[in-house]
């Protein structure tokens, strides 16, 4: 696995345009299956989960191309309704083809995805709901975790949401396009990603109400026209990168950021002490102080604060003035970074089984060698290491890479020290 060599303590200055949105680029693609022909993504971002999401389109039979960052696909010759498990086991998204899949061929045959570093992830939500579709659901295999779903009429239904599931949100919708009747699905998931399928599907034909809220209404069509979409910027890694203001220091501007969807980062990072301002869409960052403590802050369902932003504010806190807190809400093991971070000199303790963080702000870090276990947690180190007295070595930066198309240049353009050392 490759790694990233940062040399500390360079405040950051200039302008970033910011790379299309992950997390709406990977639902959008398993929806491409559903509309029987071409769709043309702009704004995908070029990252590790987008290229294993496109492996499986082709080993469903799709034709899929790239010029630059616009992903075609023409899902029309898509004729294979079985995904193989070392596809799958390769990354949690590909749960997003059991709907899709599903949706248009009344039948899928797909490996149960796992847990992953970050938590159990268990896809109770989701079968639970699809089954009330009229869909039987059968298990084999070793501890039953091929799933075979099929169908001879998918029927709309009443679906309630135990938890607003984001991924379960999502199966529903996919189902849901070519079924029988109305579908409703409450105590929906409000995340703009959710919004983004909704967009995408409604874009090629489909009849969605109440995109953006916790009630969504999903009316089935016959069939779906061709579509030309252009993905939303991410959210976080507009996050991850004003993150890196708060630490570091600065006066930056995101060019083409999300400005809609990042409130309650901004919100968070002023009370850590910087100015932010927004034109347009452009959001300026400016920082000339150490950060200030939070004395709470917890990880909620959108609109609340994103648990994927929680590893790189911990980073700023951890050189914070004073004593903060963290809450770990939404899954169980996000704070893997957290031995790394106390390795560079920070004062940080867990409690409540791991839910909660007591960090004391230090004066500095110290730059050593640390690994990243998750993506966002490898983020955070990545901030961490930009903040630490002299060198550091992020190990294992494949998971990085999975969300970002490029970290060491993004931050090196912003004045970062900052490079792959494979
Ligand atoms: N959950 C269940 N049962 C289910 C589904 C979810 O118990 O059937 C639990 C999960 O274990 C978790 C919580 O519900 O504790 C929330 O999970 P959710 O389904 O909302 O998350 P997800 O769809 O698996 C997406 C993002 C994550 C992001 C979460 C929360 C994508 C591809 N992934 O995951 O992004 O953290 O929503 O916002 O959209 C990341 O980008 O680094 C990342 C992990």
């Amino acid at each position: 696995m490759s790694s990233i060599e940062v040399i500390g303590k360079e405040q950051l200055k200039g302008e970033l345009k910011i790379q299309g949105s992950k997390n709406a680029a990977l639902p959008v693609i398993a929806a491409t299956i559903l509309n029987k022909g071409i769709s043309i993504l702009k704004n995908c971002p070029k990252i590790l989960d987008v290229v294993h999401m496109v492996k499986i389109l082709e080993e469903l039979g799709c034709k899929t191309s790239w010029d630059e960052n616009t992903l075609t696909v023409d899902s029309s010759m898509a004729n294979i309704t079985q995904i193989s498990e070392s596809s799958v086991i390769k990354m949690r998204s590909s749960i997003l083809f059991l709907g899709a899949i599903l949706g248009r061929f009344h039948e899928v045959t797909i490996a149960y995805p796992g847990g992953c570093s970050i938590g159990k992830r268990p896809i109770n939500y989701h079968l639970n709901a699809i089954k009330k579709m009229n869909v039987t659901q059968e298990f084999s295999g070793e501890d039953n975790s091929i799933i075979h779903c099929y169908s001879d009429k998918i029927i709309g239904n009443d679906i309630f949401l135990e938890s607003p599931s984001v991924g379960a949100t999502q199966n529903v919708l996919l189902t849901a396009v070519f079924s029988e009747g109305v579908t409703r699905i409450f105590n929906a998931a409000r995340e703009p990603e959710v919004t983004e399928v909704c967009n995408y599907l409604l874009e090629a034909g489909a009849r969605i109400c109440g995109k953006g809220t916790s009630f969504l209404v999903v009316e089935g069509v016959k069939r779906l026209n061709d579509v030309e979409f252009t993905l939303s910027p991410d959210r976080i890694v507009t996050g991850t990168y004003m993150a890196a203001v708060a630490a570091t220091g600065g006066d930056v501007t995101f060019l083409n950021a999300p400005v809609n969807q990042i409130t309650s980062t901004v919100r968070t990072l002023i009370k850590t002490g910087c100015e932010i301002t927004s034109k347009d869409n452009t959001i300026r960052v400016k920082n000339t102080q150490r950060a200030k403590s939070l004395s709470l802050l917890k990880t909620e369902p959108y609109p609340g604060f994103p648990t994927d932003m929680q590893s790189q504010v911990m980073s700023v806190l951890c050189v914070a003035d004073g004593k903060s807190i963290i809450i770990e809400d939404i899954f169980e093991s996000r704070f893997q970074n957290v031995s790394d971070l106390v390795k560079m000199g920070a004062l940080i303790s867990i409690e409540q089984e791991g839910r909660k963080a007591l960090i004391t702000g230090v004066e500095t870090l110290h730059g050593t060698e640390i690994y990243a276990k998750d993506l966002r947690g490898g983020a955070g180190l990545i901030l961490a290491a930009m903040v630490a007295e002299g060198k550091s070595v992020v190990h294992d930066a494949s998971y990085i890479e999975r969300g970002y198309e490029d970290i060491c240049r993004d931050l090196k353009t912003l004045g970062a020290k900052i490079r792959m050392i494979t």
